[in-house]
């Protein structure tokens, strides 16, 4: 076991499988983590990307409360009004070349199943994914996970190949993309790895080399979409049309949905009990999709994270951070000490931030409700840390 995690795991029943941070949260509203020792800490992190309206929206607990009360589960086969209005608004939030939504539980099973239309489509064998990716823990999720099997996937084997082609480099695409490349996934802005943002011209590039070959193409927004970028999804952003996205994390804002987006040509290649799923698509996971679309659309968030992430540009580069990369709420400080180092020192300040795959980067994933009054502080911090 980990030195780090036995010296500060609780003495309970939980498995001792994550570092703990030395706070205990007991409430949470709008953008601050109350503890239980009495600290407000802003948070910056969201719960991994996950509270993109912050804590305690009204709409959205409204919306998780009232399906509780009317029926709190009935499997797909039962045909609900909720599931088809969450499938109809997600399908338009996301600009319609979307015409059909597979929901599941997690970014993991969201990716494996846009792999298994991928390899169904194509009947090939190969996958192309990206240097620096992270793309979920299971077996064919870990398996485009770059590093996974130096770090945690002791599976016997991967259950197809992965080639990793270098991030943002169009002239290797070529190599790793070829007549038996099922599909390339990729996050057009890496979470994970760093909040990188891949460009438009590279994944425009990914689009036309699969188009050529005949691969089908994957956006993974499980971080990047849902409002994060300042778009629906980074695809509405770059103007790139991926065949599938997959989303989660924001989608629920902290009730467990995933889902596969699908444009028509995979919706074609679907036939009866080809997908499954219990959990997935449920009444309460369908109606807080319908209350994030709702709040993102109806509150102007995505037009707040674009002003807001300005801001953070134009006020933060102060103390330790010497630049800034990714887009959006996908934020990434560019410091001069390392992250691991600087994290647990804001903290003290009452700031969370997050660490990332890059060590001289620090991942900001705030709810989209964040002000710049909130940047102050942060910047504040920063400075004090010189
Ligand atoms: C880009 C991306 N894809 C997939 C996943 C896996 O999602 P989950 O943990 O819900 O399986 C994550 C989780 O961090 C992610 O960041």
């Amino acid at each position: 076991m980990n030195a780090e995690i036995s010296s500060t795991s609780p003495p309970d029943h939980l498995a001792p499988v994550f570092a703990q941070y030395p706070i205990e949260v007991v409430h949470a509203d709008g953008v601050w983590l109350h503890t239980r020792d009495g600290r407000k800490i802003l948070d910056l992190y969201g719960g991994h990307a996950v509270a993109a309206l912050g804590y305690g929206h009204p709409g959205w607990t409204r919306a998780l409360q009232a399906q509780a009360a009317s029926c709190n589960f009935q499997s797909n086969a039962v045909p609900m009004q909720v599931r088809v209005r969450a499938a109809e608004k997600l399908a338009r939030f996301a600009g319609g070349s979307f015409d059909s939504v597979f929901f599941v539980n997690s970014g993991a099973e969201a990716n494996e199943n846009a792999l298994r239309m991928a390899f169904k489509m194509t009947r090939r064998r190969q996958i192309a994914a990206v240097v620096g990716a992270f793309h979920g823990r299971t077996a064919a999720a870990g398996a485009l996970t770059y590093g996974a099997a130096e770090k945690w996937y002791e599976f016997p084997r991967t259950p197809f190949d992965v080639s990793f082609m270098p991030r943002r480099d169009v002239s290797a695409i070529a190599a790793h993309v070829t007549q038996d490349t099922a599909a390339v996934i990729v996050e057009p802005v890496q979470g994970v790895g760093g909040a990188f943002d891949m460009g438009r011209d590279f994944l425009a590039a990914l689009r036309q080399r699969c188009d050529a070959v005949g691969a089908l193409l994957i956006f993974d927004e499980v971080q990047i979409g849902m409002g994060r970028s300042g778009w629906p999804f980074a695809a509405n952003m770059y103007g790139v049309a991926p065949d599938m996205i997959t989303a989660a994390k924001a989608l629920g804002n902290g009730f467990p949905v995933a889902a596969l987006l699908m444009t028509p040509r995979v919706t074609a290649a679907l036939k009866l009990e080809g997908l499954g799923t219990t959990f997935g698509g449920g009444p309460m996971a369908c109606a807080v999709v319908e209350a994030v679309v709702d709040a993102i659309e109806n509150e102007g968030l995505m037009a707040n994270v674009q002003r807001v992430s300005q801001y953070i540009r134009s006020t933060c580069t102060v103390g330790p951070v010497t630049g800034h990369q990714g887009a959006g709420f996908l934020h990434g400080l560019i410091c001069k000490r390392p992250a691991k180092e600087l994290q647990p020192e804001l903290l003290k300040r009452n700031i969370l931030c997050g660490t990332s795959g890059d060590p001289a980067v620090l991942r900001l994933l705030p709810p989209y409700i964040l002000q710049e009054s909130h940047v102050d502080l942060l910047r504040e911090a920063l400075l004090a840390l010189g």
